[in-house]
């Protein structure tokens, strides 16, 4: 009889200063996605020392201070107000629906893909980002499950291929000078075709599916939390009359409330490391090959540092000097989210001068939905994710006007 080998075992580590000490380690490299290697290849996450630098150098360019801040001056409330405009027509719709179509539109001006303007395509789209991830298991309505490399296949053919050819025919008009730099589009395919010459169709359609994954359902998770943190919040009467918040305009308030609901629903709850060397932290040995879980979802409710009332939604909170506020939500060290500035702006920062602050896509979505009224609608109770499940709302309804 075949043997069977026993699972390789995990050791978990929910202590908050720990799992960012790990996170920061240069003798632990990253393994949560290294699943997707075998199908797509390697991508910036996956990618170690100087290669992952280099990539992250040169990527990191869609991500500057000054086009994030134009991207929230334009592209960001034009996505919200054009997604927003049949549902304001409705009176209703569902939020769930809602921000994956914003969130999707904007990853795909970043990206370059085209083809995401119709709500339909937007959902195709997140279904197919999350079987990529998830594999056989995910199932979206009424579909039948997919495997990765159908999604993959699947993603390429809907909304890769076709964005790569026009794009690949701009930078050829730049290249025999029919096209000046400044008419080209500034996306990830377009970066990547100028600068990664060698590279062939796979090697950027990776790159580019890694992307959709890391920006679509994130943040399109993260919104229906916050809206939901929001109405309890407004609720307490206590929190109201203390003048906390002045709605919907405080924009402050709503990207603290963003980074805290990120820390109280991590939407990558869990993130693997492996040592590659022997190395104690924390007055814990790590074998070389070892695999550690950081369990994030435990971590970033530490007494030790959110306090004793760490379980609970406080946008108010005050945090410690060097800490997030959506504690290790996007991660930690060489790999920390690129596109966190983009999500949730720069909610630590302590500058009231709003041209040097970001906000961030999903509190610019919540001040427009507050702005609308939007509220949940009564005669649809949402369902609560129930402890056992994925902390991810399926279906939010939801009043406008
Ligand atoms: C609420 C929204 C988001 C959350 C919670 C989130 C979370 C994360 C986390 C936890 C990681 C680290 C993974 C690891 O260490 O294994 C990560 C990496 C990354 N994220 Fe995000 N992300 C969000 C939004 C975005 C957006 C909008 C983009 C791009 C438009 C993006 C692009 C990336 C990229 C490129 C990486 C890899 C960075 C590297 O390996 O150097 N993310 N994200």
């Amino acid at each position: 009889m075949a043997k069977i080998s026993p699972a390789p075992k995990i050791r978990w580590i929910t202590d908050f200063d720990l799992a960012a000490a790990i996170l920061a380690h240069k003798a632990f490299r990253e393994v949560t996605f290294k699943g997707l290697v075998p199908l797509l290849g390697h991508v910036i996450v996956t990618l170690e020392d100087e290669a992952h630098r280099e990539r992250r150098s040169l990527e990191g360019r869609l991500f500057v201070t000054s086009l994030l801040k134009s991207h929230e001056e334009s592209l960001i409330p034009e996505v919200i107000e054009t997604t927003l405009q049949p549902y304001l027509e409705a009176g209703s719709g569902c939020l769930v629906e809602i921000s994956q179509a914003v969130t999707s539109r904007i990853a795909a001006r970043i990206i370059g893909l085209d083809g995401l303007k119709d709500p339909s395509a937007t959902t195709e789209a997140v279904r197919l980002l999350s079987a990529l991830v998830g594999g056989t298991a995910s199932t979206h309505g009424e579909h039948p499950p997919l495997t990765r490399r159908q999604a993959r296949n699947l993603l390429r053919q809907h909304f890769i291929d076709n964005a790569l050819e026009r794009r690949r025919n701009l930078v050829n008009q730049y290249r025999t000078g029919k096209l000046t730099r400044a008419e080209l589009p500034f996306d990830l395919i377009t970066l990547l075709l100028l600068h990664q010459e060698e590279w062939n169709t796979q090697q950027i359609s990776a790159e580019v599916a890694f992307y959709a994954v890391a920006a679509v359902d994130t943040t399109a998770t993260l919104v229906p939390h916050l809206m939901h943190e929001l109405w309890k919040f407004y609720q307490n009467p206590t929190n109201l009359s203390q003048g906390y918040v002045s709605l919907p305009e405080d924009q402050d308030f709503l990207r603290a409330a963003a980074a805290e609901t990120l820390r109280l629903h991590p939407v990558l709850p869990t993130l693997f490391r492996q040592a590659r060397q022997t190395i104690e932290l924390g007055e814990i040995c790590f074998e070389t090959g070892e695999v550690v879980g950081l369990n994030l979802g435990k971590a970033n409710l530490d007494p030790a540092v959110f306090g004793d009332d760490a379980k609970e939604f406080n946008p108010l909170r005050v945090v410690r000097a060097r800490t997030r506020r959506a504690g290790l939500s996007f991660g930690g060290g060489v790999h920390l989210c690129l596109g966190r500035e983009l999500a949730l702006g720069t909610p630590e920062s302590t500058t009231t001068n709003p041209e040097h602050s970001l906000f961030g896509e999903a509190t610019l979505l919540a001040q427009a939905l507050l702005r609308h009224k939007a509220r949940p609608d009564p005669a649809h109770p949402v369902q609560t994710p129930s402890e056992y499940s994925r902390d991810v709302y399926q279906n939010y309804p939801i009043l406008l006007g």
